[in-house]
C-alpha cells in the first residue's frame, strides 16, 4: 500500500507539486492521469525516496518516506522515466547488479531474472552489453532491474513509453498479474486508453494539483461523459488541453 499525505514540492518558486494526497491499495492498479508538466514524475521521484518533498509525507508499505529510505527502497520498486543503463554491462549484469545490491541470494536472484526475460521477451539480447540498445529494449531492461527484488509495490512511470505493440501487450499484462499477486501497483500515463485497459482507480493531476479521484466509470458519471477523455477534459478544462496539444505541435515542428 502507498499512502501520500499532502505532498508539496517547490523548484525554486514554482509549484510542482501540491498538497498531493491519495491512497493506492494492495491489489490495486492506482493510475496518475494526467497532461504533460503536470507533475506526475516529481511525485514518483518523491514516493520513491529519490527527491524530498517540501511538506508532507508518504508511506510504502507502512515505512515512512522520509525516516525509513532503506525500508521503502526494500518493498519499492520503480521504473523511472529516462531511466539509463551501464552500456558496458549486459542486460543479465545490469539486473544482476540491482540484485546483489538490494542482498538477494544468488539462485532466488537468477530465477527473478529468468522470468523477468521471458514475460518481457528480452531472451535476444539478454546477454548483450547494453550500450547501443535501441530505446525499447532499454525500457525492458530497467523494468527488469525495478523487479528484481520481487516488490510488493511497483511505481511505473509510462511503462509502455516507446514500445512496440507486442511488448506494450506484455507490460499490460505483467501489471494485471502484479495486481492478482496482490501487489501495489501505481502508474503514470496520459494515455486514456491504458487507464481504461488497466487502472482500477485514476487520481487525475493538473498543474501539480488532484482535481478528482475515482473509478473510471465514477470519474465519467460525476462528470456527465459517455467516456473517459470526455471526463478528463471537463475536469482539466478544455482550455489545458489546447495549450498543451499547441505546446506538443511546436515541440514536434522544433525537432523534425
Ligand atoms: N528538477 C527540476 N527543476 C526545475 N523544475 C522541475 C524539476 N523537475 C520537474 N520540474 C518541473 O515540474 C513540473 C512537473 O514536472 P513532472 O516531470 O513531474 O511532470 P510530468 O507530469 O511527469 O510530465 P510528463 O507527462 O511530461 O512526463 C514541470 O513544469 C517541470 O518543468
Ligand atoms: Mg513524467
Amino acid at each position: 500500500m502507498i499512502h501520500a499525505e499532502a505532498l508539496s514540492k517547490r523548484f525554486k518558486k514554482f509549484h510542482a507539486v501540491e498538497s498531493v494526497s491519495f491512497e493506492a491499495r494492495d491489489g490495486e492498479v492506482f493510475g496518475l492521469l494526467g497532461p504533460n508538466g503536470a507533475g506526475k514524475t516529481t511525485t514518483l521521484r518523491i514516493l520513491s525516496t529519490v527527491l524530498e518533498p517540501d511538506r508532507g509525507t508518504a508511506t510504502v508499505s507502512g515505512y515512512d518516506i522520509r525516516k525509513q529510505k532503506a525500508q521503502v527502497r526494500a518493498h519499492l520498486g520503480i521504473l523511472v522515466e529516462n531511466a539509463g543503463l551501464y552500456g558496458n554491462l549486459t542486460a543479465r549484469e545490469c539486473m544482476q547488479y540491482i540484485g546483489r545490491l538490494h542482498g538477494l541470494p544468488h539462485a532466488q536472484m537468477n530465477a527473478a531474472i529468468d522470468r523477468i526475460v521471458a514475460e518481457l521477451g528480452m531472451t535476444s539480447f539478454i546477454d548483450r552489453k547494453t550500450g547501443g540498445f535501441s530505446r525499447g529494449m532499454t525500457r525492458k531492461v530497467v523494468t527488469g532491474m525495478a523487479l528484481v527484488h520481487n516488490p510488493p509495490n511497483v511505481i511505473l512511470d509510462e511503462p509502455t513509453a516507446g514500445l512496440d505493440v507486442v511488448s506494450m501487450r506484455a507490460v499490460r499484462e505483467m501489471i494485471q498479474r502484479f495486481k492478482e499477486e496482490g501487489r501495489c501497483v501505481i502508474l503514470s500515463t496520459h494515455l486514456m486508453s491504458e487507464v481504461e485497459k488497466l487502472c482500477d482507480r485514476v487520481a487525475i493531476i493538473h498543474r501539480g494539483a488532484i482535481m478528482a479521484t475515482g473509478s473510471p466509470a465514477e470519474l465519467m458519471q460525476q462528470h456527465h461523459a459517455s467516456d473517459l477523455e470526455t471526463a478528463f477534459v471537463r475536469i482539466i478544462g478544455e482550455e489545458a488541453l489546447m495549450a498543451e496539444a499547441l505546446r506538443e505541435a511546436e515541440s514536434e515542428k522544433r525537432s523534425g
